[in-house]
This record gives structure tokens, C-alpha cells and sequence, in this order.
């Protein structure tokens, strides 16, 4: 369970060694046929990859996979704001293809391995290999290339940031700029320099109205979120964590589900529930079950 406190369970993901990365079960064929109506809407989810753990590297794709069908499918990201404004993905690493799968016309990739040019060639081919459109440089890091995200072919843009993220301004290499309407982060955080997303009220400024912002992992570092835990628990229980659970009929999935909407609240978002990550992986024989990361989806709202 993450901080967000998501309990209800899903079905697990099972590992197949029949699916290789970047195959589909057929679940995700039918949603994503139905989904995507352009070739190169769906060609772009068909190549989704993950950088990650080599164990969880299959369900982590599936997980992938499920979070953006389904934000998707609810419609929950606005379409108009990621046509408008830039999507920026921190912690990018050579997945061009998430925010071009959410509609992100300009799109900004930040990650410090694009300081060697190995990670942006790797994008560019990715690119030139999706739909057969060759981008073109447009200023130094920067290149624009044709996508039919389902109205016709449309221009987009990438910016290769290669630089580092920090929650804390001083400790930032990358500059957040205005005007953002999602914001995606990836970053595995250590350390003091490491960003968490909703740290930093800069980032909930730089979000335009309706902005929105989805992070993989921790939203928030632990000793901020352990405070927000407290200052729940004395504004809405006086302190009393018996109270809480008796006024919540001892359902704790449903307190910790309240307990994240009231924080993010606080910190100016709207939480929009996703479901967590499970999966099951064969140990000597044994199958075991385990939570993973989970993503947190939230809307720029107003501070509470
Ligand atoms: C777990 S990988 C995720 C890659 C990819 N987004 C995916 O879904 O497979 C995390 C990436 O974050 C990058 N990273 C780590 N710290 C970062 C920071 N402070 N700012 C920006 N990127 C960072 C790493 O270089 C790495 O490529």
C-alpha cells in the first residue's frame, strides 16, 4: 500500500513468459483497438516499454498499460490541455512513447541521460520507426515530427532535456517552465536532491487550471507525508486514531483513501483514484503475492 492508501484489491498479474515486452494480452488489445483510432496513437501504445527491475519489468508494463487505458477510457485527461500546453516528463529515459499514447503535443523529456547522445538518437529512431515520420531538428534540443493522434496528422514537438529534477528549487538543474498541463514523473527518488513532484508548490503554480500531474511512486517524501498523516489525524479526529477507525466502521481502506484526498488536498490537487499494483511472481515453485509501486493521478484544484 502506498501512501495513497489504496486497498482494494485487483486481480493480479500473472507472469506469462509467453508475452515478451511490449506484446499485448488480448484485454489490452481490445481496449486499446477501441481506444486508439489513429495508427500511430496505436502503434505508440503497442511499443510502450519500461525501464525498470528486471523482475517487475512484465508487470510494470502491464500496470503501464492499465493506468493509461483507463485514464483514457474515464477520460480523465483533458484533451484540450495536453493539445495546448506542454506535457513534461520527468524521469523520461526513452519513453516517448507514454505522453504521445496521452495526447501530449509538445512534450518535454527530462532525464540526464540525454547528456549523451546515445539517449537521443534512440529517441529519434524510436520515432522515425513509429509511424515512418522523420523528425526534424528544430533549435538544439529540440525536434518537431508528424503524429495522428486521431484528427489527421499534426505537428509535434520534443524537447530533450538532459537534466537532472529536484523538488527542492536550489538542487534543480531543470527549470520548470510556465504554462504546464501534465506533468508526468517517473523519477526514483534519493537522497536530498531528489524530486518529488508535489514538494514543490512551484510545481503546482507552473500547472495551468485543469493541470494535471501523474506520478509514479512517491508524490510527496516521507517526512512531509508523515506530518500531512498527523495534521489529518488532530483537524479531523483531534489526534484520536480510535475515533477515526470507529467513525470509519473499521474500514481502514476507506480512512486511508480519505486520509490521501484530504493531504493532496491541501497541497492544491484533486485526487483521481487509480488502482494499485499487484502482482505475482513464482518463487521455487511458491507463488507470492505483492503490492508495488502505485501511481497517484491528481488534478490541480484549489488549496484547502
Ligand atoms: C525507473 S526509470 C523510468 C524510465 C521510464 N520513464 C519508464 O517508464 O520506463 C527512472 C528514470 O529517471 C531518471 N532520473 C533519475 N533521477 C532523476 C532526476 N532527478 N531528474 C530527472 N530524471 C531522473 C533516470 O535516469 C531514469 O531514466
Amino acid at each position: 500500500m502506498n501512501e495513497a492508501g489504496f486497498v482494494k484489491k485487483q486481480p493480479a498479474f500473472k507472469p506469462d513468459n509467453r508475452l515478451g515486452q511490449g506484446e499485448e494480452t488480448d484485454e489490452e488489445r481490445e481496449r486499446a483497438d477501441k481506444l486508439f483510432t489513429s495508427n500511430d496513437r496505436r502503434e505508440a501504445f503497442r511499443r510502450l516499454s519500461v525501464t525498470t527491475a528486471l523482475e517487475l519489468e512484465q508487470a510494470m508494463l502491464h500496470y503501464k498499460k492499465k493506468v493509461l487505458l483507463d485514464l483514457l477510457g474515464k477520460k480523465e485527461v483533458n484533451q484540450n490541455i495536453v493539445r495546448e500546453h506542454k506535457t513534461v516528463y520527468l524521469g523520461a529515459s526513452t519513453d516517448i512513447e507514454y505522453p504521445l499514447c496521452l495526447g501530449g503535443r509538445n512534450i518535454v523529456l527530462v532525464d540526464p541521460t540525454f547528456k549523451d547522445e546515445v539517449g537521443r538518437l534512440l529517441i529519434l529512431n524510436k520515432i522515425k520507426d513509429m509511424g515512418g515520420h522523420e523528425p526534424t531538428k528544430i533549435s538544439e534540443d529540440e525536434y518537431s515530427f508528424l503524429f495522428d493522434f486521431g484528427n489527421g496528422v499534426e505537428a509535434v514537438s520534443v524537447e530533450l532535456v538532459g537534466k537532472s529534477y529536484a523538488s527542492r528549487e536550489e538542487f534543480s538543474e531543470y527549470k520548470m517552465p510556465d504554462k504546464v498541463g501534465l506533468i508526468l514523473s517517473f523519477i526514483t527518488p534519493s537522497g536530498p536532491t531528489a524530486g518529488h513532484p508535489l514538494d514543490a508548490r512551484v510545481v503546482r503554480d507552473k500547472l495551468v487550471a485543469g493541470g494535471m500531474i501523474l506520478v509514479f511512486g512517491e508524490a510527496l517524501d516521507e517526512t512531509t507525508m508523515n506530518q500531512e498523516r498527523g495534521r489529518f489525524l488532530n483537524k479531523n479526529f483531534g489526534g484520536d486514531i480510535e475515533e477515526a477507525i470507529r467513525i470509519f466502521k473499521g474500514d481502514g481502506g476507506a480512512l486511508l483513501s480519505e486520509e490521501a484526498r484530504w493531504i493532496f488536498k491541501r497541497h492544491g490537487y484533486e485526487l483521481v483514484p487509480t488502482d494499485p499494483f499487484e502482482y505475482e511472481r513464482v518463487e521455487g515453485g511458491r507463488v507470492t503475492a505483492e503490492m508495488g509501486e502505485v501511481t497517484t493521478f491528481l488534478k490541480k484544484g484549489t488549496v484547502l
